[in-house]
This record gives C-alpha cells, sequence and structure tokens, in this order.
C-alpha cells in the first residue's frame, strides 16, 4: 500500500517506519522544513532508542520519503494517517487545529477513494468532525472513509511497542475502509479490537486515564506506607501479583509527566464534564499528581531543615522519564520550579537532555560537587552504577532523595549516606 503520514513527531515517524518494515511505501508530511530536512538526511531529530537505524535503512531501500508538498502527498497516496500534535487548550480540551486544517487540506486535493486514519489522540467525536471538514472543503463529492487507530506506543520504547502491540483499535462503520485496515495490520499477532470511531477514540482516552489512575493510587498509598514506615514497593509487588491488578504502572515515584497522561487526563475530564457527567475519580488523579513533588519537598524539609534558601540541590535527571529527551510537563521540572522558589541554587544533570536552570552542562561530579542533597528525578539507568563512595566525597552534605525509588537504600546507606526514597523504607 502507499501510505502517507502527516506529521513526523514521534508517533509519526515511529509508525511510518513500522509500515515500512511490513513492506509498504511510506511518505511523511510536514509543514516544518526543519524537520523534513533532518528525517531526509537520516537524522532523527528527537532521542528514540533503535529509530534511527530504521530511519537510514528504509531511506536507502527508497520505501521511505519525506515532503513538505501536502497536495502531491494526498493524491499520491491510498491511505493517509493524521499524526499531528493535539495539544492541551486553556479550559484542559484537546486543541484540534492542527487535525482540522489537515482535514481541509484533504478535502481540497482529495482524487480519488482514500482511508484517513486518527492515529494522534483525539476526542470522541473527532472522526465525524473531520469527516465533515473534508466534506466541507470538497469541490465535487469524492467518497472517503474515516477511521480511528489510536496509537498505544510509550515513548522511550515505541519501536518494541509499535512492532508489538498488545492490541491494535480499528474504529470505523464502513465495511470497505475496515477490510483495507485489516489487510494493513495482517502481519500483526494481537487481539484486534473493531468498533465505532467513538469507541475507538474513547479506548485511548479510558487506556491512559486508567494507567495514570494506577500511579495515582499508588503514590498516595506510599504517602500512608510513609507514616507507617512500609516499604511501598513490597506493596506494589504484593497487589502486582494478582494478574487481576498486574504489576504495571504501580511504581511510586514522583508522579507522570510526559506528552499525553497529563493532557489527556484533562481532556476526558473536560469531555465529562460538558456532558454533565463529571468524573470526580480522574479529578482526585490529577490532584495527587500535582500534589507528589509538593510531598517530596516537604520529605526533604525534614531532613534538611524547613529553609532550603541556600540549599545547594542536584537535580538528576530531567526527562519525563528514561530512554527520552521529552521534558513535557516533566515533574523534574515542576521540582526545580518549587525549589527555586523556596530560593534553593539547583544543580542539574541529564544523560541525554541538554538544559537546566539555568542552562547547565556539567558531569555527573560536578553536578553534585557542593551539594547538600542530590534528588533522582527519572529513572535513568546511568544513575543505578554511579560510583556513590567517590561523589560522596563530592558532596557538602551525603543526602540523597530518590524520586523513583531506584536506589539500593542498603548499599547506599553502608556507604554513610542518608537515604530517603517515595516510602522506599
Ligand atoms: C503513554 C502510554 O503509556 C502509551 O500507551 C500511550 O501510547 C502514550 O502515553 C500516548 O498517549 O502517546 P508515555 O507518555 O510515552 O506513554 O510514557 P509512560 O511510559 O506511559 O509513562 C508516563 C509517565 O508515568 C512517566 O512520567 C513515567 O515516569 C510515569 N510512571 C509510569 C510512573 O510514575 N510509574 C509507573 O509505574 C509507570
Amino acid at each position: 500500500m502507499k501510505i502517507l503520514i502527516i506529521g513526523t513527531g514521534y508517533v509519526g515517524t515511529t509508525t511510518g517506519l513500522i509500515f515500512c518494515e511490513m513492506g509498504h511505501k511510506v511518505t511523511g508530511l510536514d509543514l516544518d522544513e526543519q524537520k523534513i530536512q533532518a528525517l531526509r538526511a537520516g537524522n532523527l531529530y528527537f532521542y528514540e532508542p533503535g529509530l534511527e537505524e530504521l530511519l537510514t535503512k528504509h531511506l536507502q531501500t527508497n520505501q521511505l520519503a519525506f515532503t513538505n508538498d501536502t497536495e502531491t502527498a494526498i493524491k499520491d497516496n491510498d491511505l493517509i494517517f493524521i499524526c499531528v500534535g493535539t495539544p492541551q487548550a486553556p479550559d484542559g480540551s484537546a486543541d484540534l487545529t492542527y487535525v482540522k486544517k489537515v482535514a481541509k487540506s484533504i478535502g481540497q486535493h482529495l482524487n480519488q477513494y482514500k482511508v484517513i486514519v486518527t492515529k494522534s489522540t483525539v476526542p470522541v467525536g473527532t472522526a465525524k468532525l473531520v469527516t465533515s471538514v473534508i466534506q466541507e472543503n470538497q469541490t465535487f463529492p469524492i467518497p472517503f472513509d474515516v477511521v480511528s487507530n489510536p496509537e498505544f506506543l510509550r515513548e522511550g520504547s515505541a519501536l518494541e511497542d509499535a512492532l508489538h502491540p498488545d492490541r491494535i483499535v480499528i474504529g470505523t462503520t464502513s465495511e470497505t475502509a475496515r477490510t483495507i485496515m485489516r489487510e494493513l495490520y495482517k502481519d500483526f499477532h494481537c487481539p484486534i479490537v473493531e468498533t465505532h470511531p467513538k469507541a475507538s477514540e474513547m479506548i485511548k482516552y479510558a487506556a491512559n486515564s486508567f494507567l495514570a489512575l494506577k500511579i495515582s493510587y499508588i503514590n498516595e498509598l506510599a504517602r500512608v506506607c510513609d507514616k507507617l514506615s512500609i516499604n511501598v514497593n513490597d506493596i506494589s509487588n504484593g497487589i502486582g501479583l494478582d494478574h487481576r491488578i498486574n504489576p504495571h504502572f504501580l511504581k511510586a515515584g514522583m508522579g507522570y509527566g510526559g506528552s499525553c497522561f497529563p493532557k489527556d487526563v484533562n481532556s476526558l475530564i473536560q469531555t465529562a464534564k460538558e456532558l454533565g457527567n463529571p468524573l470526580s475519580i480522574l479529578e482526585a488523579v490529577v490532584k495527587v499528581n500535582a500534589e507528589q513533588p509538593v510531598y517530596f519537598i516537604e520529605k526533604m524539609k525534614q531532613s534538611l531543615g524547613s529553609d532550603l534558601k541556600n540549599k545547594t540541590i542536584a537535580v538528576l535527571g530531567l526527562s519525563f522519564k528514561a530512554n527520552t529527551d521529552d521534558t513535557r510537563e516533566s515533574p523534574s521540572l515542576i521540582l526545580i520550579d518549587k525549589l527555586l522558589e523556596e530560593q534553593a541554587t539547583i544543580k542539574t544533570h541529564d544523560p541525554i537532555v541538554k538544559m537546566g536552570v539555568p542552562h547547565q552542562f556539567l558531569t555527573i561530579e560536578e553536578t553534585v560537587a557542593g551539594a547538600d542533597a542530590l534528588v533522582i528525578c527519572t529513572d535513568w539507568d546511568d544513575y543505578k552504577n554511579l560510583n556513590w563512595q567517590s561523589l560522596k566525597t563530592l558532596m557538602k552534605q551525603p543526602y540523597i532523595f530518590d524520586g523513583r525509588n531506584m536506589l539500593d537504600k542498603e548499599k547506599v546507606e553502608k556507604l554513610g549516606f542518608y537515604y530517603f526514597g517515595m516510602a522506599n523504607h
């Protein structure tokens, strides 16, 4: 099949590369000239393990091309995936400006029957909206179908998730489109959920919100465990072994961040509110998540003293999770902002992200040198096996606050550190 991917962010690029792997011919369209230039040259402009190799491979086989020529790209392809961003609007809802713009172009340039697929996370009713916008912009009616086919890949393991999904969701009422989508995914060995576009759109929000709910649940429970000196990791393990609960997304920490959970939970809350059916459970999820960095700072104050002014804090990890350079809604940046409000002096380190407050490019040793405490905010593997003995000699005070419960508490305590995790007793 000839597939057009509109929007070459991490979802669009990964999706396109997966389809190349399945033997299809893929064109990536983006209006951002810089992104197109980079991708054409085989340079992934964001950090995502394994993708650059596939990019190089498929550019060489000529199965993959990038363009900013919207008209030709739409006319030349059979299957069009909309993978553009749906940022959060000020009221918490999803901003569909880019999706509507793409739909308008498709309407203007549609030259024969095509299937248009929404891959971006979009609110319930968007497939219908895209259909109307395309129809409104057609000069003469050419049939087409709009399918909802949400993406469930995670940043940092995008390739693995896209190649081996737990399920594929196809939302359409058209038999023709359903047949084409079945053919597209015929080599994937996972259940395929075929449903109405509205249900498909809801599945994506419901999945992300449920995962966020699990995280807030364990984080709030961690606070109670802290009071009772219980190790919350034992609780995650003890409940996670019940297959009805499962062990995933039960890691207590600094709270969830990223470009998806915060935005998607808010969007579903907003949808529910507009319908007069508030989702109070999700409102609590957001509240707990916002409180988590504040709770952690309170923990720091209990040992460092209530006045953090003039204290030097080394922050390890800036990205919202490991294996990505994405700092959107990163709990680390939220914590840094709050520490700055307390007039603490901040030094930052990240293995990939090169930014900080102020812009610093410090080695790990330079970051912790003279620090009153270090805080681990991102669970980068690099931080697991640091030479703690030698780092301790550089610090002013040997305090470790492990916001990801990733260090061996006993090991670092033996070295003379004061260790505090998230209910990691
Ligand atoms: C999430 C979903 O997991 C994907 O299925 C979905 O496709 C994607 O959003 C999306 O909508 O595009 P992602 O945001 O890349 O993926 O990252 P996750 O691995 O889900 O982590 C989200 C946040 O939760 C991170 O800040 C992570 O550190 C935190 N988290 C995760 C925890 O605090 N505890 C956990 O146990 C798991």
